[in-house]
């Protein structure tokens, strides 16, 4: 099928989404810019059924097909969207989309709260992100806005429904990689919330990983919490012999110490390998890990304002780090 997204053509599988196809497009390494792939906040690749509920993926459709090359009457999830043969897409280089896009963030923030300054999230959140790009500096919103009280979900996650944005990505984790699930949403309209019983859910090695795949500060890490704002923080890619899992993370330092353990992601901020609680929670000595180095940041990303990962002095750093540990 081939697929012309903001200009740039490509041909692509039969089941092809449009979303899809506009990353395998900024993946290609002759293709210099970024932005052609549309924004997400609920889908995610390695979830099945994720997305059609955000609508910040929106893009115009202006020809269908080479067959019938009527334009389609209203923009379209692109997430949900599979490509037909001669399709052309306009995402950036449409004003409608970026208008519409705006209205999306909109209606994302009317109950979100602007806790920024004390959120965990911060500096890493697809929707503070989201709202720099596309977001209003004010709100048209007179309602009361919803709130909910904190939530343990076990030892190791907090709920904070209140900066839930209803994404559905947090089920799915917990429906396809946890056993016995115990949670969904409850309620309709601005009165729905993840279920409490979602603490059920700890049982299970895998429920950490709802943390990484929560765009917004809803689920956070209580080993993690307030213990640093995230840009004082140097990330390195690091990987242990683990029975459960995969065994390749992030491991958030500070100094000598490492804060919290996440999930490594791709540029498209998704979770490569799903990574057990007990790498995530328990193995946070350094003598735990063998570090590899750096994490490559997304340029986009506030982490990468130091260019970290380009410091010869921090590599020797490591290197002398862990040969004093392997004498040990
Ligand atoms: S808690 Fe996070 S992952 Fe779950 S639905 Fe809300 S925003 Fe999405
Ligand atoms: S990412 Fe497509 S609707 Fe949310």
């Amino acid at each position: 099928m081939k697929v012309t997204i903001d200009g740039q053509t490509i041909e692509v599988p039969e089941g092809t989404t449009i979303l899809q196809a506009a990353r395998m497009i900024v993946d290609n390494k002759e293709y210099a810019g970024d932005n052609i792939a549309p924004p997400t906040m609920c889908y995610y690749s390695k979830l099945k059924t994720s997305g059609g509920y955000c609508r910040s993926c929106l893009v115009k459709v202006n020809k269908g097909s080479e067959k019938d090359p009527r334009p389609m009457p209203k923009l379209v999830a692109s997430c949900r969207t599979t490509v037909m043969d001669g399709m052309e897409v306009m995402n950036t280089t449409s004003p409608e989309v970026i208008e519409v896009r705006k209205g999306v963030v909109e209606f994302l923030l009317i109950n979100h709260p602007l806790d920024c300054p004390i959120c965990d999230q911060a500096g890493e959140c697809h929707l503070q992100d989201l709202s720099y790009e596309h977001g209003l500096a004010k709100t048209r919103y007179d309602f009361k806005r919803r709130t909910f009280n904190l939530i343990d979900i076990g030892p190791y996650i907090k709920l904070h429904m209140t900066r839930c944005i209803m994404c559905f990505r947090c089920i799915k984790v917990a429906d396809q990689l946890t056993d016995n699930r115990h949670q969904g949403m409850l309620f309709r309209g601005d009165v729905s919330e993840i279920s409490t019983y979602i603490s059920k859910a700890i049982d299970n090695d895998f429920s950490g990983n709802m943390i990484d795949v929560c765009p917004v500060g809803a689920l956070t890490d209580r080993t993690w919490r307030f213990k640093s704002r995230v840009w004082f923080t140097k990330p390195m890619d690091a990987h242990r012999n683990c029975t459960k899992c995969a065994g390749k993370a992030h491991v958030w330092f500070k100094g000598d110490d490492i804060l919290r353990v996440t999930g490594r992601k791709n540029k498209w901020r998704e979770v490569e390998d799903w990574i057990c609680n007990e790498c995530r929670f328990e193995k946070k000595y350094v003598t735990d890990w063998v570090i590899e180095g750096p994490t490559h940041i997304d340029r986009h990303s506030v982490i990468s304002a130091n260019h970290y990962e380009n410091l010869t002095s921090l590599k020797l750093d490591i290197a002398k780090q862990q040969k004093k540990l392997n004498k040990k």
